[in-house]
């Protein structure tokens, strides 16, 4: 009996894919796959349903428009080709190859750890990754701290404009909510949560030329493209480290915010800079203050 090996393909497919290299037809797209277990000899137990030099019939030809996982066996010296179709459309056995989760869970990186200060819910998670969420925390925490900073001084009895101390109080209670979400991110995904200092900010942010409004809001917006600058190197990290949930996150949840973030805030340094330093500002706060209430 010839020896088997044993392939495990994702598929992401359109139609009629030619999986192992050899020609196909050139009018259909190249195959997307990646094989991502090693070959072995198969064993009694793995439920392979085909032993002949010829490999089993996997799919015929149609849409498939998700990704598949997909093993075959075939005799180590022949090559073979597979195509693919939609399981709805057809009732046929994908590979005759039955999942053994008792023999699977037998792996070693599936053992469940006893080691009490371990997370047992981490899993392909890389250190990179979770060191970078800090990173993000504190950058978060930092931002927020220098929005707390601008409210206090806008809050002033001698500054009193309060729209922008009620703009930069949200802003700072916006920023320590992305902090807080990151770090149920980092539970969630079994890494641990390690805060950094977070330095002290300026209190006064009057400018001679500017005046305070105008610079504050200057500086907001520097700050907030810092800290977008952050999430694309985050979410570039869990790319590099194949973290498709990981990217999923940080982009559903924090890179749209940030750009419109960014937009609002040039808007709102291109209004202080037609207003000038003087009564316009007064208008200027006005409409801060009154932003999002009843018509
Ligand atoms: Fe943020
Ligand atoms: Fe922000």
């Amino acid at each position: 009996m010839p020896k088997l090996k044993i392939l495990k393909l994702e598929i992401w497919t359109k139609l009629k894919l030619g999986l192992d290299g050899a020609a196909g037809d050139p009018s259909t797209e190249a195959p997307n796959v990646a094989w991502t277990s090693d070959f072995h000899e198969p064993t009694a137990h793995e439920g392979i349903a085909w032993s002949s030099h010829e490999p089993a019939p996997l799919v015929r030809e149609g849409r498939w428009s998700r990704r598949h996982s997909v093993l075959l066996a075939t005799p180590k010296t022949r090559s073979f080709k597979v195509s693919a179709t939609s399981i709805e459309a057809n009732n046929f056995a994908l590979t005759g190859v039955v999942f053994q989760p008792f023999e699977e869970i037998k792996k070693e990186y599936l053992a469940v750890p006893i080691t009490p200060n371990v997370s047992m819910a981490r899993q392909t998670y890389s250190d990179e990754c979770e060191a970078t969420i800090n990173e993000q925390i504190n950058v978060e925490y930092n931002a927020s701290y220098v929005y707390h900073a601008l409210f206090a001084y806008f809050d002033r009895d001698n500054v009193a404009l309060k729209g922008l101390a009620k703009f930069f109080k949200e802003s700072s209670e916006e920023e320590r909510g992305h902090a807080e979400k990151l770090m149920e991110y980092q539970n969630i995904r079994g890494g641990r949560v390690k805060l950094h200092s977070i330095l002290m900010p300026s209190s006064e942010f009057d400018h001679v030329e500017k005046g305070d409004a105008l610079y504050a809001m200057e500086l907001a917006l520097s700050l907030e493209k810092i800290v977008n600058e952050k999430l694309l190197n985050l979410q570039s990290v869990a790319d590099r480290h194949n973290d498709p949930q990981m990217t999923h996150f940080i982009e559903s949840e924090f890179l749209t915010d940030q750009v419109e973030s960014i937009k609002k805030i040039s808007e709102y340094v291109a209004q202080l800079r037609r207003v000038g330093k003087g009564h316009g500002v007064w208008h200027f706060d006005q409409m801060l203050l009154h932003e999002g209430d009843a018509a």
